[in-house]
């Protein structure tokens, strides 16, 4: 890998600039969700072990250019300090007089970096300014490496520049289990619409042996072959498009999996009257909003038949129950494959990751990515540029 890890630098005296994703799930002033913060306790306290000076840039929501109290970062700082159990000086105009003066263990996190438009159109003039804060930039925001931003892009080619820990173990994982994967891979693609998905699916029947469609998005395919799916969610325009992927797939040798039974409902509502039926049985009023048991088994040997699982998109519904049932279950079986160390399983993606902890499968992935765009742009194939500027 060409980028560097904070392995290669020497970091003793430097303050270090370090880009960090803390854009956390928040109720009011309150963090509901500290995973992103906790992740990046590892980078902070390694660069201060080795006598750096942390200073944290972070966006914080869209606030598109504009001051929005609420998304002030000033609300992160309770969780941040709890977190890494450090004193955080927050400073809305960072100065380098005034965090030369702090001691060097002080973590400072600077106020949200898209409250200037700067930050966003990548303009020099902001790379210049928070370089001009310190000495080195590490970037440790892998689910902020899809934006060429001033704080993400702009700044990592005027400074010595290098991965933070959790940007190192995200890149890790991800070339694991799509760059140079144990064979045979399986990927499992769920979520509404094909038409968010193309480049997705499009370059994944090119790398994977398996993928499995699943969610709203298989009724596409079902229709695309004429299968009839009644009133359920399918882009019928998106049918040619379906066909292509499907061809190409057995141009490359990928077996796509679709669901063999489906579970379906007349309502979208919690505990709505269900039944399942064989896949081509939906009846004209009806809506899928599950694949079904035989699915699932299908499932279960494509998983036990591989040796590295990547995972984006629940299977089903899984927000309302029972039409999470084969989205637990599978999530299930690849947690006990990787129990066993029989699978290598990674996961990536906000609705994904919740239906693994919803299905109390999360803590034994091996691998659970905090990214959502990112990890979906990595998958596409594409060249991330807060990765691409480390040299990566
Ligand atoms: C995320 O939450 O996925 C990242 O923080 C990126 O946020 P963005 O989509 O607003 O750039």
């Amino acid at each position: 890998m060409a980028w560097k890890t904070m392995d290669d630098v020497a970091l003793a005296g430097k303050t270090v600039l370090t880009r960090v994703d803390i854009n956390v799930p928040m109720e009011g002033d309150k963090v509901t969700d500290t995973t992103r913060i906790d992740k990046i306790k590892p980078t902070v306290e390694d660069i201060i072990a080795r006598g750096g000076k942390v200073v944290l840039l972070a966006h914080f929501g869209r606030p598109k250019g504009k001051i929005v109290p609420e998304m002030s970062l000033r609300h992160v700082q309770p969780a941040l300090e709890a977190s890494l159990g450090r004193k955080v000086v927050f400073v809305e105009r960072p100065d380098r007089a005034m965090i030369d003066a702090l001691p060097s263990d002080a973590v400072v996190l600077v106020e949200n970096t898209r409250f200037t438009d700067m930050e966003e159109a990548n303009d020099p003039r902001m790379a210049q300014f928070l370089a001009s804060m310190g000495d080195m930039f590490c970037n440790d925001a892998f689910s902020a490496a899809h934006r060429a931003h001033a704080s993400t892009e702009g700044i990592a080619h005027l400074l010595p520049s290098f991965a933070g820990r959790l940007m190192e173990e995200e890149l890790r994982a991800l070339e694991a289990a799509l760059g140079t994967p144990q064979r045979p891979v399986v990927a499992v693609v769920g979520g509404a619409k094909v038409s968010t998905k193309l480049e997705l699916l499009g370059n994944l029947v090119t790398k994977v042996d398996h993928l499995v469609i699943g969610g709203g998005m298989a009724n596409t395919f079902l229709v695309a072959q004429g299968v009839e799916v009644g009133k359920s969610l399918a882009e019928r325009d998106m049918g040619p498009m379906a066909l292509d992927i499907l061809a190409k797939a057995k141009a490359a040798g990928c077996t796509i999996h679709l669901p063999v039974d489906i579970v379906v409902a007349r309502e979208f509502k919690a505990g709505a009257a269900s039944e399942v039926l064989p896949v081509a049985a939906c009846p004209a009023d009806a809506m899928i909003l599950d694949a079904g048991p035989a699915t699932v088994t299908e499932l279960t040997r494509v998983f036990e038949a591989c040796k590295t699982l990547i995972w984006n998109g629940p299977l089903g519904a899984f927000e309302i129950t029972p039409f999470d049932a084969a989205t637990t279950a599978a999530a299930q079986v690849a947690a006990h494959l990787t129990r066993e160390g029989k699978l290598i399983s990674v996961a990536g993606g906000g609705d994904t990751v919740s239906a693994l902890h919803q299905a109390g499968a999360a803590g034994d992935f091996t691998f659970i990515s905090t990214a959502g765009g990112a990890f979906l742009e990595w998958m596409e194939g594409k060249i991330l540029p807060g990765v691409a500027a480390l040299g990566g």
